[in-house]
């Protein structure tokens, strides 16, 4: 693929402010500058670098982020700073979008991407893919309450009562909560629904992939291979 085409397709701009980055060697390949737009450049396994940057080539772009607090999942922000604005502008031209959303005083593990199959296969209710939180609650946890959550318990709106796939009690105020769906406000309408109430949420893992322990809150990565196998996906 032409070099040209490939930073436009990353993000970096429009074809013409593509090919000008480069003729101002601010691109390199494989640490060499390279002053070509049009050169044809495999692309399989390809990393450039722009401005002392490295970006792998990827068709889509999928990430993982450590959720701050006082950030907003949806497209249109309203009183808090959307949590795209913590990536780089270039992942934000490539039109990313969280899969799922986590509310504004949520932490922990997010995915972004612009594939629009991988977002809908792990958002999906029927996939069941398990989203595992810890809860900090306001009241002491007990016995009943784990057993309420497992069994299920009945939220405005819904049909039929909605049950936990995993509940167990950490310490007396925390709760570690696995759910299949993606409900809003899941976590904390179902803890309100046996009588507590969460006052700290964190989401610790998507199917079998933990938010990697080196992430500090707002730092992102792009997601590996063995991510996908953990996320039960095939790319
Ligand atoms: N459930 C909630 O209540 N909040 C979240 O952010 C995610 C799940």
């Amino acid at each position: 693929m032409q070099l040209e085409r490939i930073l436009q397709m990353h993000g970096f701009g429009t074809r013409k402010a593509c090919r000008a980055m480069i003729r101002r060697e601010r691109v390199a390949l494989a640490g060499e500058i390279c002053v070509d737009p049009f050169v044809e450049v495999p692309t399989d396994g390809l990393i450039f670098t722009v401005d002392g940057v490295d970006w792998p080539f990827c068709e889509f772009a999928t990430i993982v982020l450590n959720k701050p607090a006082g950030y907003e999942c949806s497209r249109k922000p309203k009183h808090h700073t959307g949590v795209l604005e913590l990536l780089p502008v270039q992942l934000r031209e490539r039109d990313v979008q969280p899969i799922g959303r986590l509310d504004e005083d949520t932490t922990g593990l997010l995915l972004i991407t612009d594939d629009g199959q991988l977002n809908h296969q792990l958002s999906s209710g029927k996939r069941k893919v398990p989203k595992v939180y810890l809860a900090q609650t306001k009241h002491p946890l007990d016995a009943a309450q784990i057993e309420q959550l497992l069994a299920g318990v009945l939220l405005a709106d819904e049909p039929a009562p909605i049950a936990a796939a995993g509940a167990e009690i950490v310490d007396d105020h925390q709760l570690r909560l696995t759910l299949t769906e993606g409900k809003y406000h899941q976590v904390k309408r179902m803890v309100a629904a046996v009588g507590n109430r969460v006052e700290a949420l964190h989401r610790e893992a998507v199917g079998e992939m933990q938010l990697p322990a080196d992430l500090k809150p707002g730092e992102w990565r792009w997601l590996t291979a063995a991510d996908y196998e953990k996320l039960g996906v095939l790319r």
